[in-house]
């Protein structure tokens, strides 16, 4: 009787006492072997997010490094790093995306040409050979914008300017530079025609003038190609 009760005693003690050391929360099977897997599970989890968190990092890294250079600025580190870039899509990217066509200073970005108001006077000719050693021609008017952001400007600057329109003999046509006849829809002239006239461009109109008379001009130019990327060569 005695032995049996001992007995019992110390298998409700036994029994007690692993619940007492397994945490609470626990199942006791469930113990052990997963709480290595959830402790790698969280560490992967904390890597990959690492991860993307860095990855998109980078990402916003290159583009303001993209964006800076684009600016024209370019640092030590941010020149090498464009330059890597670059010969990786050599070829792919100058093809898709070609090279940004920009004026040179001076010259005011008016759709695909560059445009340029002389700062002197002279007679026509002059402004047409000027304009040639400026890898440019004396301005053709293509349409009524264009005639319209001219005269603006004419208007601003306060002065008449040779365009590259004048009247050829004996045909007695008003001519572009370029070959071809004044078109009457793009633009009227003002004043007589005679052997030696040019047209000049002021704020509200455009005027037949004497070819040998003074005028400020102006050229136009294509833009010129500038690299998408601006390598530190020099
Ligand atoms: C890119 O390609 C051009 C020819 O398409 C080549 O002249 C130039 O050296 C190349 N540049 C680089 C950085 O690979
Ligand atoms: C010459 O220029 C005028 C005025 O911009 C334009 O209308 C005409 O099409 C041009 N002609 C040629 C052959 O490019
Ligand atoms: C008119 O322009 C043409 C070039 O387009 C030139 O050959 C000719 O000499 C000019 N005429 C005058 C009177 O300047």
């Amino acid at each position: 009787m005695d032995a049996s009760v001992v007995y019992a005693d110390l298998n409700l003690a036994r029994t007690r006492e692993p619940k007492h050391a397994s945490p609470p929360s626990l199942p006791p099977d469930t113990c052990r072997c997963p709480r290595w897997h959830r402790l790698a599970l969280k560490l992967g989890c904390v890597g990959l997010i690492l991860l993307v968190l860095g990855m998109i990092g980078l990402g916003v890294l290159v583009l303001s490094l993209l964006q800076k250079t684009s600016v024209g600025v370019i640092g030590g580190e941010i020149g090498e790093g464009i330059i890597g870039d670059n010969q990786e899509n050599n070829g792919t990217k100058t093809t898709e995306s070609p090279a940004k066509l920009s004026c040179t200073k001076g010259w005011l970005p008016h759709r695909d040409k560059c445009i340029h108001f002389s700062q002197e006077s002279n007679i026509w000719k002059e402004g047409l050979a000027d304009c040639a050693t400026k890898g440019a021609t004396l301005l053709l008017i293509q349409d009524h914008e264009e005639l319209r952001l001219v005269k603006d400007s004419a208007n601003v600057k306060g002065s008449a300017f040779w365009i590259g329109l004048n009247h050829t003999w004996p045909d007695k046509n008003w001519r572009w530079i370029n070959g071809s006849t004044l078109s009457s829809d793009v633009l009227q002239i003002t004043g007589e025609a005679k052997k030696d006239s040019c047209a000049s461009i002021s704020k509200d109109r455009v005027i037949s003038e004497d070819c040998a008379s003074d005028n400020m001009w102006i050229c136009q130019k294509k833009p010129t190609l500038v690299p998408e990327t601006l390598c530190p060569d020099s």
